[in-house]
């Protein structure tokens, strides 16, 4: 069975749709104090654009609202994200002339501190995200031009150096059916296991599309797929949006795409948590990404439930 079941969440200070600030007590309510998840992920305080916006000057102000009240809750709490080439501080991405040994110590100080800062409150931190292409080669990221994979193996052994209690994690979307992707990232788990370096678990993000889902199938092959190397799964950011309006039968492609891809973590050994991309379809990513699509969670905007939402639950219970 699956350790949780969890919504990642945002500070208020970023919801920058503050239109729906009326909305925070019963939000609140839903992600604190209902019971519905186990389990919590800062949803952008962590990241290196706001930890480290200026070279060693640090700030743990907006991730620290989300994690102190995912222990109040005792919520296991995913940690988001050490190194990814986006959302980066434009110190780092902007410099065209790192050299080798600098931009290593600046990975080494990044992730010393931002992973020392919440060291042994994470069940998993996401090490590296995204670091593939569609085609399973490397992300031409400023780390990778300067560092080659070697910034990969850097990342994982200084972060199971600062916190030898937090599950290592490689997260990526487009993971969760066979394809060069996902052997791209079986490739980045044989890279880390080779060099005996720590390597936990890989995350499937799971931003699926409810009219072009792969099957029930396809999802356990993935997982399965990863869970034979040794390291568990999880999903940890998934979300199924639709063209919307949404109706009836674009509802129904959601319901049946979150059964399947639950019903798949749950199926598979191995698999052993579930996390949404916030639950509450205003405060969604995807209608500023993807315009003409949304409403991919389980609460509709009036608070009303998604058919997914059952979908999820006879998941969860095997049915
Ligand atoms: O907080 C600032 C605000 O001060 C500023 O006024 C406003 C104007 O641009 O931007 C606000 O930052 C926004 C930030 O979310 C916080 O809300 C950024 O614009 C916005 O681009 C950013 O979007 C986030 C996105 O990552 C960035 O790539 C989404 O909230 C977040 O859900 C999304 O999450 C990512 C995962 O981390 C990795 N996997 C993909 C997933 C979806 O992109």
């Amino acid at each position: 069975g699956l350790k949780y079941f969890g919504a990642a969440t945002d500070s208020p200070g970023f919801r920058e749709r503050a239109p729906y600030a009326s909305q925070y007590p019963k939000y609140d309510q839903i992600m604190w104090k209902s019971g519905e998840f186990g389990q919590t992920t800062p949803t952008n305080g962590q990241k290196w654009l706001f930890t480290e916006p200026e070279r060693g000057v640090f700030n743990y102000t907006e991730g620290n609202i989300v994690t102190s009240k995912a222990r109040k809750a005792g919520m296991y709490l995913r940690c988001h994200a050490l190194v990814w080439h986006s959302q980066l501080a434009p110190w780092v991405e902007a410099k065209q002339d790192w050299t080798k040994d600098e931009l290593r110590q600046v990975i080494v100080s990044h992730v010393t501190n931002v992973a020392g800062a919440w060291k042994g409150q994470c069940y998993a931190w996401d090490v590296l995200n995204e670091a593939l292409n569609e085609d399973g080669t490397y992300r031409e990221s400023v780390f990778y031009k300067v560092l080659g994979e070697e910034y990969i193996t850097l990342a994982f052994k200084t972060a199971a150096k600062v916190d030898p209690k937090a599950k290592l994690y490689y997260n990526d979307y487009n993971l969760e059916s066979p394809s060069p992707k996902t052997e791209g990232a079986q490739r980045i788990v044989r890279l880390l296991q080779k060099n005996k370096i720590r390597i936990d678990g890989v995350g499937l993000q799971a931003h699926l599309v409810a009219e072009s889902r792969p099957t029930l199938d396809q999802h356990i092959d993935a997982i399965r797929g990863f869970a034979n190397l040794g390291v568990e799964v999880a999903l940890t950011e998934l979300d199924i949006r639709l063209h919307t309006p949404a109706n009836a039968t674009n509802l129904a492609q959601q319901k049946e795409g979150y059964k399947n891809v639950v019903g798949a973590c749950v199926q598979v050994k191995g698999c052993i948590g579930v996390t949404i991309w916030d639950f509450y379809d205003p405060f969604s990513w995807v209608p500023a990404v993807f315009p003409g699509e949304g409403a991919p969670l389980l609460w509709f905007e009036d608070w009303s439930k998604h058919p997914a939402y059952d979908g999820v639950v006879e998941a969860l219970r095997n049915k």
